[in-house]
């Protein structure tokens, strides 16, 4: 995909033309993982249960997917339930697992159409076999695509990916000499996949909240005060503006043009 594919669906004239056209489509971020956060103050504000906020977000869901996808982003992860959140109430979560059914069902196709591959990482196996059943139809049917690579992260804890790496690690019989940063790598749920660039969090909360701990060692962090049902295409291309004035140095130094020029 590419800004022509992303402009070829936005409005001629609109705001969100014109930020699309600032983005400097060399620059891109290769994966952009989001900390979908603010349903429930969402609905709150509204004087609604809290599920109506989740069943907002879904539309925020779709807008995102579709815009990474055409605007040419490798790899996006939406943190959609966490391990720590099945201390919520029965109907809440019962209610977010419905939602996320009925979102692949529905937005299969959209994800056909735009070439998505759709993975689920977390400890999937220990959700329900008709989520799972949901989410296995997701992944075969797009498993040839060759597009984006779209995670949901689903009964997700960092460092609940990070045990199962280890145990991974020493299930495979790697002698602990050949343990480096790269082979461990290479079992966590996103082997394969560049670590994020760029990490979003709606509705203002300052925190990571367990999530991909290992993965987001040098990610630029963009914090938003928009609630997530109200994150649209626009805030995404805000956030990729911000990504691109960023100066990341990965511990090093600024290379000054001169030491560039220097031999
Ligand atoms: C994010 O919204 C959705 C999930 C964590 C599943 P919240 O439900 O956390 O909304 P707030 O943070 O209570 O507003
Ligand atoms: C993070 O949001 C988890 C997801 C977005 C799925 P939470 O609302 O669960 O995080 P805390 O509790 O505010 O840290
Ligand atoms: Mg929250």
């Amino acid at each position: 995909m590419s800004l022509e594919q992303l402009l070829a669906w936005v409005p001629p004239g609109s705001p969100d033309e014109r930020l699309a056209r600032e983005i400097n489509v060399e620059q891109l971020p290769s994966h952009v993982a989001v900390i979908m956060d603010g349903n429930g103050r969402w609905a709150a504000q509204r004087h609604l249960p809290r599920v109506e906020g989740h069943r907002a977000g879904i539309e925020s869901v779709r807008d995102v997917v579709e815009t990474s996808a055409r605007l040419g982003i490798d790899v996006l992860t939406l943190y959609a339930f966490s391990i720590e959140n099945w201390k919520r109430p029965r109907a809440e979560v019962n209610t977010l697992m419905l939602l996320l059914k009925r979102y692949i069902r529905l937005e299969l196709k959209t994800l056909i159409d735009n070439n998505i591959q759709f993975h689920a990482i977390g400890r999937v196996e220990e959700l329900a076999p008709d989520v799972r059943h949901e989410l296995d139809l997701g992944i075969r049917q797009t498993e040839r695509n060759t597009g984006m690579q779209f995670n949901i992260a689903l009964n997700y804890g960092g460092r609940a990916e990070i045990v199962d790496a280890a145990r991974r690690a020493m299930a495979a019989g790697i002698p602990p000499e050949a343990l480096d940063e790269r082979t461990f790598g290479g079992f966590l749920y996103t082997a394969g996949q560049p670590d994020p660039d760029l990490l979003i969090r709606t509705s203002g909360e300052m925190r990571v909240s367990n999530f991909l701990l290992w993965q987001i060692a040098y990610a630029e962090i963009w914090v938003t005060e928009t609630l997530w049902p109200d994150f649209r295409r626009r805030h995404l291309l805000e956030a990729v503006l911000a990504y691109q004035k960023r100066d990341r140095r990965y511990g090093g130094i600024k290379p000054s043009p001169v030491a560039l020029g220097a031999k």
